[in-house]
């Protein structure tokens, strides 16, 4: 199968790479760009663990082609930290101890990002079912809410 040449901007850098057609953005970013913070859980839209933004909307970049960010502005898991300076929420996050195995947990927080760039003031149920596409299988989801609580009032304060 002949390649796709892209160019596209991830995490505010130029980015240019070859993929196949049928190959996912998931698969570029892991395999071909070395960006493995996005994870695979389930491969079919279900999990999260997969999330970045594109063009500022959340996908599940395991149902997005690599060919389909010809030209547009993609956020992943390693953007979200300036240098050392942790961005809020993965601070909450450590704080909270929202996180075990840490598989769901690039997922979450570029769901997180995402829901409070949108709605910075979220009740609990809007954050609830703000990351509701989101799964993760040891933390019971309690502290992962209070972290982004804790997150959006630093970020009000800010
Ligand atoms: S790996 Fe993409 S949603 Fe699960
Ligand atoms: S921390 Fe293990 S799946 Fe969420």
């Amino acid at each position: 199968m002949a390649g796709v040449a892209v160019s596209t901007t991830i995490n505010g850098d130029a980015v240019e790479y070859l993929c196949q057609p049928d190959e996912t953005l998931l698969e570029v970013l892991r395999d071909r760009l070395g960006l493995t913070g996005a994870k695979e859980g389930c491969g079919t839209g279900d999990c999260g663990a997969c999330s970045v933004i594109v063009d500022g909307r959340l996908v599940c970049s395991c149902l997005v082609l690599g060919a389909e960010a010809e030209g547009r502005e993609v956020e992943t898991i390693e953007g979200m930290a300036h240098g050392d300076q942790l961005h809020p929420l993965q601070q909450k996050f450590l704080e909270h101890a929202a996180l075990q195995c840490g598989i769901c947990t690039p997922g979450f927080l570029i769901a997180a990002k995402d829901l409070l760039a949108k709605n910075p003031s979220p009740t609990e149920e809007e954050i609830r079912f703000g990351l509701a596409g989101n799964l993760c299988r040891c933390t019971g989801y309690d502290k992962i809410v209070r972290a982004v609580q804790d997150a959006a009032n630093v970020m009000k304060g800010a």
